[in-house]
């Protein structure tokens, strides 16, 4: 099966079906906010705005990679762009992979620059395909086709193995990622797409030489349950729908590392949840499914509709809990288990 058609079997599939966890939550519920019911502050006053990969954005909030490499990808990721552009948040592009096979679809990635050309675009590739490029030359070539910021190496081991055409092999990954972020001049966001990032992993990236990272932890999107949705033998990827470290959990064992910007993503669905992640530690939030579906069912405007709740919702937590700025959530007390 050709990788466009893959791309399209995974939006159609996305789009459909009931692709997010079963029994596991990203755990965010577990936590509350301490109520001030004197804030000192001014609403209009508080700024969720933040500097990401050199440029400054509204808010600590980017649309990760989705699509690209099939016809779908143009509008979709149009519509994304363009909204992200309007509201200055950042935007990744789904895996640039396709564009090694050939360039038929390459304008679907390209769009998200053309159509943003004032945030951070960040590009995109899988690890294990990351091993088997011969010249990172390759690697700089998908980058410029979207005057990229940064590159996302995403890591799916689960869905490579659940794939019927998965690259399961990814011995050498680690030694391609360090490689890689010795020789290219970008930023490079090593991510997970919806199974989290243990400390250990992260321990091993930061020694790679890796400074950002992109936990997509577990409670958002399943590839399980994605990838259950393709195959006619659906046991095996049933048996792995609620795989993974919840995005809170992962957030909490890999916020130790001081110079380690951490994007929490997997199951963010709110301002609110994007205010507990940051209050957890990270310094930037992201999501994807909400994204790709409100793109598809109310397009631009839908999208600046809820990327203006979310910041919305962020700054009510902040003026609700007395926080003049983001950083300050992270005061002891502000964020709390909610059984403690
Ligand atoms: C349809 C779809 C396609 C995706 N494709 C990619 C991809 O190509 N590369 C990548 O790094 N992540 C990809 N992701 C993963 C997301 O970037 C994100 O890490 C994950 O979905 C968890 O976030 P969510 O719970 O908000 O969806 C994709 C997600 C969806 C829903």
């Amino acid at each position: 099966m050709s990788i466009s058609q893959r791309k399209k079997d995974h939006l159609k599939i996305a789009l459909q079906k009931k692709v997010e966890f079963f029994n596991k939550t990203s755990g965010f519920e577990k936590y509350d906010f301490t109520h001030c019911a004197v804030p000192e502050l001014d609403l209009n006053s508080i700024d969720i705005s933040t500097v990401f990969l050199n440029k400054k954005v509204s808010a600590p909030l980017m649309v990760t990679g989705i699509t690209g490499g099939c016809r779908e990808a143009l509008k979709i990721n149009k519509a994304i762009a363009e909204a992200c552009s309007e509201q200055l948040i950042a935007v990744g592009v789904g895996s640039e992979r396709q564009l090694f096979e050939s360039s038929e679809f390459i304008e679907s990635y390209r769009i998200v620059r053309t159509s943003a050309p004032n945030v951070p675009v960040i590009g995109n590739i899988g690890a294990a395909q990351l091993v088997s490029v011969k010249s990172f030359d390759k690697i700089k070539n998908l980058t410029d086709v979207i005057e990229a910021d940064a590159i996302a190496v995403h890591l799916n081991p689960l869905q490579e193995m659940l794939q019927p055409e998965g690259d399961v092999n990814f011995k050498g990954v680690l030694n391609s990622i360090e490689k890689l972020s010795a020789q290219t001049d970008i930023p490079i966001i090593v991510k997970e797409i919806g199974c989290g990032i243990s400390k250990q992993v992260a321990e091993k990236l930061y020694n790679a030489g890796i400074r950002y990272i992109d936990i997509a932890g577990a409670g958002g999107t399943s590839w399980a349950g994605i990838e259950s949705f393709r195959q006619k033998e659906r046991e095996l990827a049933l048996s792995f729908l609620d795989w993974g470290i919840p995005t809170a959990e992962s957030l909490r064992q890999v916020r130790q590392f001081k110079d380690l910007h951490i994007t929490a993503s997997g199951g963010i669905r709110s301002g609110i949840d994007m205010a507990k992640a940051i209050a957890l530690g990270a310094d930037m939030c992201g999501a994807a499914l909400p994204f790709l579906k409100t793109a598809v069912q109310s397009g631009r405007c839908g999208l600046n509709k809820m990327i203006g709740l979310w910041k919305d919702q962020l700054k009510g937590v902040l003026f609700l809990t007395g926080s003049q700025s983001i950083k300050m959530l992270r005061r002891p007390g502000v964020c709390v288990k909610s059984n403690e």
